[in-house]
C-alpha cells in the first residue's frame, strides 16, 4: 500500500487508506476517579499518591476527570469529535480488587455500559489491560518482581477476553513495560516507588512474560481478537560523535528499544544489553523466552519526542532549536517516521499503530475558548509524519491521539494538560480546545 507522499500540501484524511483508524486514548488511572466505588480495590498508583512529595502538585485520582460516573457525556464528546475507535484500560483493582480470586461484578458492569456506549456510536473497542494500576494486593505479594503475578495476570486477560473480546477490536497486555520497571523499580519515580535496577530488570522480564503467556492463552480458548503491546519508543541521538557519546546512545536504545523488541521479535535478550547488565540481569529460561516471542497481531507505539544520550552532561534538549511542550520534550515529527521505518524495516513487524501521540500545553481559557494552536499544529505534523513512514511502505493502521481530556499526568499530578478537551477541575465540565475542533474538521473529510 505504497502511497504518494505530499511535501507542502496540507493532508487530509482521503491521503490515508479509507480504513485507517483514528482514535483518541485514554487510561483508567488517569480519567475514571471513583477509586472507592462500586467495591473497587486500591491500585498502586492509590498508595504511591500518598507518599509525600511523590506528585507534583499532591494531587491523586480519587476524582480525576470522574470519567466513571460522566462516561455518557465523553462518549458523546468522541462521537462529536467523529474518531471509529477509543483506546482506553480497564482497571484491574475495579474488577478483580485484589488481583487474584473474586471478581467484581459491578467493575464488569461499568466496563460492559463503556463498551455498548462504543458500539452504539460505532466506535471501535480498542483495550489496555495495564496501564500501570495494578492492584495493591498484588504488589504486597511482590508486585511485578514476584513471578505468580504472571499467572494472576493470565487469569485476568483471559476473563476480560472472555467477557468482552466479541465486541473488541484489539487487546493491548501492557502499556509501556519500560515505564513500569524503569520509573517504577529503578528510579522510584511512579508507582510502586522502588528503587533497584536489578528489581526493574526482573519486572521487565515478567512484563514480557506474562504478555507471552496471557497471548497464547487467550489464543489457545479460541478467543478471536487482535493482539498485542504498547511500547514508549523514540529514537535516541548520541549527543555528540564521540565514541564515548556512540556507545552510550547505543547502550540506552538498548536498555529502552531493544531489550523488549528483540525477546518480543526474536526470542532472545540483546547480547550487549545483557552484559551491561551483568548481575542486575534477571535469569530466564529458553521455555520463557519462546513463549514472549508469541507472533502479535500489532505493535503499538507510544511516541512522543525523540531523545539523546551523552556519556558526560546530561545533553540539553533546548539547544536543538527546536520547539518544546510543557513536559520539556523536543518537539520532532521526523522522529516518528524514523521510528516507524526501522520497526518495519528491522523487525519486520507487519502491523504497526501509533497508539498515543500528543503534547502538553499551558492551556488558557479566553472567553471560554482554549486557542491551542501549538496542539493543533502537533497533531497535524505527527500525522504527517506517520503518513510520510506509510509513503515508504511502512503499515501503520492505526492513530491515537493522546489525549481525548485532560487527565491526571501521574507524577505531574493536573499541572500538565494533554487534552484535545479541557477540563476544568472544579467544576469538571469539559471544553472542546481548538485542537480538537481540528481533528474533527480533519476527520470529516
Ligand atoms: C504515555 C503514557 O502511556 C500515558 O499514560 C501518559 O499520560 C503519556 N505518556 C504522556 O506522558
Amino acid at each position: 500500500m505504497l502511497m504518494q507522499t505530499k511535501p507542502n500540501l496540507t493532508l487530509s484524511r482521503e491521503d490515508f487508506p479509507t480504513d485507517f483508524t483514528w482514535g483518541v486514548a485514554t487510561s483508567s488511572f488517569q480519567i475514571e476517579g471513583a477509586t472507592h466505588t462500586d467495591g473497587r480495590g486500591a491500585s498502586v498508583w492509590d498508595t504511591f499518591c500518598e507518599q509525600p512529595g511523590a506528585i507534583a502538585d499532591g494531587s491523586n485520582g480519587s476524582i480525576a476527570c470522574d470519567h466513571y460516573h460522566r462516561y455518557e457525556e465523553d462518549l458523546d464528546l468522541m462521537a462529536r469529535l467523529g474518531v471509529n475507535a477509543y483506546r482506553f484500560s480497564m482497571s484491574w483493582p475495579r474488577v478483580q480488587p485484589d488481583g487474584r480470586g473474586a471478581w467484581n461484578e459491578a467493575g464488569f458492569a461499568f466496563y460492559e455500559r463503556l463498551i455498548q456506549g462504543l458500539l452504539q456510536r460505532g466506535i471501535q473497542v480498542h483495550i489496555t489491560l495495564n496501564h500501570w494500576d495494578m492492584p495493591q494486593a498484588l504488589q504486597e505479594a511482590g508486585g511485578w518482581a514476584n513471578r505468580e503475578t504472571c499467572g494472576y495476570f493470565v487469569a485476568y486477560a483471559l476473563e476480560v477476553a472472555r467477557r468482552f473480546g466479541r465486541y473488541t477490536q484489539s487487546l493491548c497486555t501492557h502499556n509501556e513495560p519500560w515505564v513500569i520497571a524503569v520509573l517504577g523499580h529503578e528510579l522510584g519515580v511512579f508507582a510502586p516507588g522502588l528503587k533497584s535496577r536489578k528489581t526493574a530488570m526482573l519486572v521487565s522480564h515478567h512484563l514480557l512474560l506474562s504478555h507471552g503467556m496471557a497471548v497464547k492463552a487467550i489464543r489457545e480458548a479460541g478467543i478471536k481478537l487482535e493482539l498485542g503491546i504498547v511500547l514508549n519508543l523514540s529514537p535516541i541521538y548520541p549527543a555528540s560523535d564521540s565514541e564515548a557519546d556512540l556507545q552510550k546512545a547505543k547502550i540506552d536504545d538498548g536498555l529502552n528499544a531493544r531489550w523488549y523488541l528483540d525477546p518480543l521479535c526474536y526470542g532472545r535478550y540483546p547480547e550487549d544489553v545483557l552484559s551491561h547488565l551483568g548481575d542486575d540481569a534477571p535469569t530466564f529460561s529458553p521455555e520463557d523466552m519462546a513463549t514472549i516471542a508469541q507472533p502479535m497481531d500489532f505493535v503499538g507505539v507510544n511516541y512522543y519526542t525523540r531523545n539523546f544520550s551523552s556519556s558526560g552532561n546530561p545533553w540539553d534538549v533546548n539547544s536543538t532549536g527546536n520547539e518544546v511542550t510543557d513536559m520539556g520534550w523536543e518537539v520532532y515529527p521526523e522522529g516518528l517516521t524514523e521510528l516507524l521505518c526501522r520497526l518495519h524495516q528491522e523487525y519486520g513487524i507487519q502491523c504497526l499503530r501509533v497508539t498515543e501521540n500528543g503534547a502538553a500545553f499551558k492551556d488558557e481559557m479566553v472567553d471560554g475558548q482554549i486557542d491551542d494552536e501549538r496542539r493543533e499544529s502537533y497533531l497535524r505534523e505527527h500525522i504527517r509524519a506517520t503518513h510520510d513512514a506509510m509513503a515508504q511502505g511502512v503499515p501503520v493502521d492505526a492513530y491515537f491521539a493522546w489525549s481525548l481530556m485532560d487527565n491526571f499526568e501521574w507524577a505531574s499530578g493536573y499541572e500538565k494538560r494533554f487534552g484535545l478537551i479541557h477540563v476544568d477541575y472544579p467544576s469538571l465540565k469539559r471544553t472542546p480546545k481548538r485542537s480538537a475542533k481540528w481533528y474533527q474538521q480533519f476527520l470529516k473529510a
